[in-house]
């Protein structure tokens, strides 16, 4: 029995030598220390000795056994884990010098950079940013900008009515008055940028959801030359030095007189173009002179003061200085088309 157990011994170590795979460790534990492997088979074989003296040694013999082979097991376990971990270590080693990736980051929309560089210019030249509602009163909206009911001059606005006397604000211009009622009777330069609702056909030139710009100053004197002077300086600082604005006569039933404001092609120099229709001139918003009812409906008294008010389209005015023929781009949320603006 002694030789038997020396020579399982030898074996079982020989054999925990040659195994250098977790698996290949694993079956060796399943040969010699399982309830069915070598060792325990030596065990019961014990039962056989007559001898009691020698039973007990053999027996203390095997256990001895046992304990060595489970020792030698535990460390070449722990030796084969070690080297997997270090392999796997090494292929995971990182190469610092390796470029990184960019993660993708969000940009500004194009409509709002051009809101924020528009509302910087008039900013330094004095004027305050007011909010006022996107729902407004038939009132805000109409009427108090000296459009009555029925009045033909509505049909330039076609309209999303909420209910009789609840529209979606079809321009920024009722926050005029919004803006005048807060600052009356102090002289005011408010500037109300925002989201515009039409009930139109969109096409390339035209969304049902839009932005504008509306601007409002009144004190006492303000007239047409002031408003030619501040939006000469607006578009000159917008779209260049040298830039020309001309003024044609228009009608707004809030402004008398009414004007739309023309700049020389920003393309061609007003030479005539595509862009400009060969007209040599690009339309960028209306404008004129705050009609007395207006100015009153705000709470001035117009024998006092006066004021200019000007709207201009904010997709329209993006669209000329990057080119783009065709309004509907902005809300589509195409990452090509948004990605460019960066
Ligand atoms: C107005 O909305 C006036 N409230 C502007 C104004 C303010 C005049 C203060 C006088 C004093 P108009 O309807 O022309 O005017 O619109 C102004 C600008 O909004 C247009 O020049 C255009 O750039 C833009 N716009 C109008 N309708 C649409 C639309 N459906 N889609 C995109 N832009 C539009």
């Amino acid at each position: 029995m002694a030789n038997e157990i020396d020579d399982l011994k030898q074996r079982a170590e020989k054999e925990l030598e040659a195994a250098t795979t977790p698996d290949g460790v694993d079956a060796w534990q399943a040969k010699y220390l399982s309830r069915k492997g070598e060792v325990k088979q030596l065990l019961r074989g014990i039962g056989k000795i007559s001898a009691p003296e020698e039973k007990k040694r053999i027996g203390r013999e095997v256990n001895v056994l046992n304990e060595t082979l489970e020792k030698k097991l535990a460390s070449r376990r722990e030796k084969i884990l070690g080297e997997a971990r270090a392999r796997q270590v090494a292929a995971e080693t990182v190469d610092i010098s390796l470029p990184g990736t960019r993660p993708s980051c969000g940009r500004v929309h194009p409509v709002n950079r051009m809101t924020r560089e528009i509302c910087e210019i008039f900013q330094n030249m004095g004027f305050q940013i007011f909010e006022s509602p996107h729902i407004e009163t038939d009132a805000n909206n109409f009427q108090l900008l000296n459009f009555p009911k029925h009045h033909p001059a509505r049909e330039m606005q076609d309209s999303f009515f909420v209910s009789e006397d609840v529209v979606l604000r079809t321009h920024t211009s009722p926050g005029q008055i919004h803006a005048m009622r807060e600052c009356a009777p102090e002289p005011l330069r408010a500037l109300l940028p925002g989201t515009c609702y039409r009930n139109e056909a969109i096409t390339p030139r035209s969304e049902i959801q839009f932005h504008q710009i509306e601007g409002l100053a009144v004190g006492p004197d303000i007239g047409l030359a002031d408003l030619k002077g501040v939006l000469l300086e607006f578009v000159r600082q917008l779209f260049g030095p040298g830039r020309k604005i001309l003024l044609r006569g228009s009608y707004f039933p809030f402004t008398e007189p009414s004007v739309e404001v023309d700049v020389d092609c920003i393309l061609c120099d007003g030479k005539g173009c595509r862009l400009c229709k060969d007209s040599g001139w690009l339309e960028i918003l209306g404008a004129g002179v705050v009609h007395p009812n207006v100015l009153r409906n705000g709470g001035y008294d117009p024998e006092e003061f006066s004021g200019f008010a000007f709207g201009l389209g904010i997709e329209r005015i993006v669209m000329l200085r990057y080119a783009i023929d065709d309004i509907r781009h902005f809300f589509a949320n195409d990452l090509r088309f948004l990605e460019q603006f960066s």
